[in-house]
């Protein structure tokens, strides 16, 4: 077969993610090969992006580090396309931004760095609620105690534009933080299906609790309760709040400007 070489790399990454998530959405288990098959193709080419790819320009430290405010939000977004299988875009990150943790509920989602170095923790929400601990610091109120979510750590992990995809599923990996590190970087994000709030899919923010502190005593805890607390140290059991979305993170789109995108 010919090598495509007209088609612009990410336009090419458009389609296979439509028919790569498609299947997903259409399959039953017995075709959990056919999507693992597009899935690795899919890869392929995402690993192969770059921002010269997107005609993205990187940002320079200097202007990124400056402090945030209306003319220099933290964080922009250039929106690539979306159809009711997937969303393309990317995130650009100034100098010291973070994304906070959030989540892509019943999704699936890809993250590829095009410039910079980013720092992605992931966590994966428990199905089993466990008992929480008895207090936090600072102790949380009554009301707030309705959204904790258990959790665990899954992954640390710094990616910069020669590494491939940091994925996510609808139960691993589907909550994370992304830090940039040593300067601005900007990534690519696919997400599917992409978020929809009428569709059961909005975007929470968490933020992870610290248990307060309880001493080198048993306080009369029941040895199973003692090996309960054990193990969930051992597992990096974390317990997060759902919280309004924090007053230090705002985007704001910006203009994508590379190649048009069909699909
Ligand atoms: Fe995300």
């Amino acid at each position: 077969m010919p090598r495509d070489n007209k088609t612009p790399l990410i336009q090419k990454i458009a389609k296979k993610a439509n028919v790569t998530f498609k299947t997903l959405k259409t399959s039953s288990n017995d075709d959990k090969n056919v999507f693992a098959d597009k899935q690795s193709g899919l890869i392929s080419l995402v690993t192969e992006v770059r921002a010269a790819d997107l005609k993205i320009v990187p940002r320079k430290p200097a202007a990124s580090s400056a402090a945030p405010g209306r003319e220099n939000p933290p964080v922009t977004y250039m929106h690539i396309c979306e159809t009711d299988v997937f969303s393309m875009g990317v995130f650009l990150l100034n100098a010291g931004a973070s994304i906070p943790l959030h989540d892509h509920p019943g999704m699936n989602g890809m993250l590829k760095v095009l410039y910079g170095k980013v720092s992605v923790r992931c966590y994966d929400k428990l199905q089993d609620g466990g008992a929480a601990p008895s207090q936090f610091e600072p102790p949380l109120a009554q009301s707030q105690v309705g959204s904790l979510r258990r959790s665990v750590l899954r992954s640390v992990a710094e990616y910069s534009d020669n590494s491939g995809p940091c994925l996510l599923t609808p139960v691993q990996d589907n909550l994370h933080q992304i830090d940039a590190v040593d300067g601005p970087a900007a990534f690519l994000d696919i997400l599917a299906p992409p978020y929809d709030p009428d569709d059961g899919r909005d975007c929470h923010y968490y933020k992870v609790l610290q248990p307060a502190a309880q001493g080198e005593g048993t306080d009369g805890k029941s040895n199973e309760q003692q090996q309960v607390e054990e193990k969930e140290k051992d597992e990096e059991v974390k317990w997060l709040l759902e919280i309004p979305q924090p007053e230090d993170f705002w985007c704001v789109g910006e203009p994508y400007p590379g190649p048009t995108v069909s699909v």
